[in-house]
C-alpha cells in the first residue's frame, strides 16, 4: 500500500527486457495520479532471477511483474502464490508484502477478459465454442480465463498435439483437444477463436488458419499486439468478424498490479491507449 512519505517503486524482471511497454504504461500512472514514483525495466538473467526477488524488499519495492523467462520459475520462489498462478503454472506479478514475504499472483487472466469485455460490452464467456490455438504459456491463461468465466466448450488445438492433450487432461472439462490438421473445421458453429501461439508477430509467419467456416458473428481475439492487426485479425476483419487484440489485455493486466501494489485503481483511458499504440 502507498506511503505517502516513500517514493514509490516497481518494476519488470525480464531477459530480454527492454522492448517492454510496460514502464511507459506505469509511469503514465504515477504522473496521471500524481505520485512520486517510478517503474522500471530490470534486465534479470535466469540464474539471477532468485537474489532478485530477495532483494525487492530491501530495496523498498512494492513489487515487481515478471516476463519472459521468469514467470514459471517464480513460482518456487516466493512464500505465496494465488489459485489461478498455480493453476496456470505461472505468475507474472509480484507483490511485496508489509512483512516483506512475496505473494506471486497471475494478473494476465483478469487482463486477458477485461480487455475482450472492452471490446465488446455483451461479451460472453458461455456464448458458444471457443477454439483457443496453442497450448503454451498465453494458452495456459486463456484456457483458465475462459473457463473461470463460464465456457462450456472450449476446443484447443495445437501443432503439437500431445501438449494440447495434456493441458486438456489437467485443466480438465470443458476441453476437448483435437488434432491440429481438424484447426479449419473446429471452427465450425464457433463462437469466438483466439489465437494464443506467436504465429503474426512481428518476423513471424502468419497462423495458417483458414477462417473459411467461422461463423461471422464470431469474436476473433489475439494475443498478440505487436503488430496491432495480425494476419488473422485483418483477415477476419475483412469477413466481417469482429476483432480484439492484445493491447487491451497488456493494458488491463496492470491495473490489479497496481490495486495490490499502491492500493490504487487506475483508469484505462483513450489517452493512455494511444500513448502505448503510439510506440508500436
Ligand atoms: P508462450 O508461453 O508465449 O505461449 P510457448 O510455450 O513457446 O510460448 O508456446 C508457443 C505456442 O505457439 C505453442 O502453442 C506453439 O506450438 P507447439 O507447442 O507446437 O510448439 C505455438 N507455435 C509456435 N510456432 C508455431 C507454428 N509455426 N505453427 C503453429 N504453432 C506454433
Amino acid at each position: 500500500m502507498a506511503h505517502p512519505d516513500r517514493f514509490l517503486l516497481a518494476g519488470l524482471m525480464g531477459w530480454p527486457v527492454m522492448h517492454s511497454r510496460s514502464p511507459a504504461l506505469h509511469n503514465y500512472w504515477f504522473a496521471r495520479h500524481g505520485l512520486a514514483g517510478t517503474y522500471v525495466p530490470l534486465a534479470i538473467r535466469p540464474e539471477g532471477l532468485a537474489a532478485a526477488l530477495k532483494a525487492l524488499a530491501p530495496l523498498g519495492f512494492a513489487g515487481c511483474n515478471l516476463t519472459i523467462p521468469h514467470k514459471e520459475a517464480a513460482l518456487a520462489l516466493v512464500d505465496e502464490v494465488d489459485a489461478a498462478a498455480g493453476r496456470i503454472g505461472a505468475a507474472n506479478c509480484i507483490v511485496v508484502r508489509p512483512d516483506g514475504s512475496l505473494f506471486a499472483s497471475n494478473t494476465d487472466v483478469f487482463g486477458f477478459i477485461e480487455g475482450l469485455v472492452e471490446a465488446d460490452p455483451s461479451w460472453r464467456a458461455d456464448a458458444g465454442p471457443i477454439v483457443v490455438i496453442g497450448a503454451g504459456g498465453g494458452s495456459r491463461a486463456a484456457v483458465y480465463s475462459l473457463a473461470e468465466r463460464g465456457a462450456r466448450e472450449i476446443r484447443l488445438l495445437n501443432r503439437t498435439a500431445e501438449r494440447a492433450q495434456a493441458l486438456a487432461a489437467e485443466f480438465g472439462v470443458p476441453i476437448t483437444a483435437l488434432p491440429w490438421s481438424e484447426r479449419h473445421a473446429a471452427l465450425e458453429g464457433a463462437a469466438m477463436l483466439v489465437n494464443t501461439t506467436s504465429q503474426g508477430m512481428v518476423g513471424e509467419p502468419p497462423l495458417d488458419l483458414d477462417l473459411e467456416r467461422l461463423p461471422q458473428r464470431a469474436l476473433v481475439a489475439d494475443i498478440v499486439y505487436i503488430p496491432r492487426e495480425t494476419p488473422l485479425l485483418a483477415a477476419a476483419r475483412a469477413r466481417g468478424n469482429r476483432t480484439v487484440n492484445g493491447l487491451g489485455m497488456l493494458l488491463h493486466q496492470a491495473r490489479p498490479a497496481w490495486r495490490a501494489w499502491f492500493g490504487i485503481d487506475p483508469e484505462v483511458t483513450p489517452d493512455l491507449g494511444a500513448l502505448i499504440e503510439g510506440t508500436i
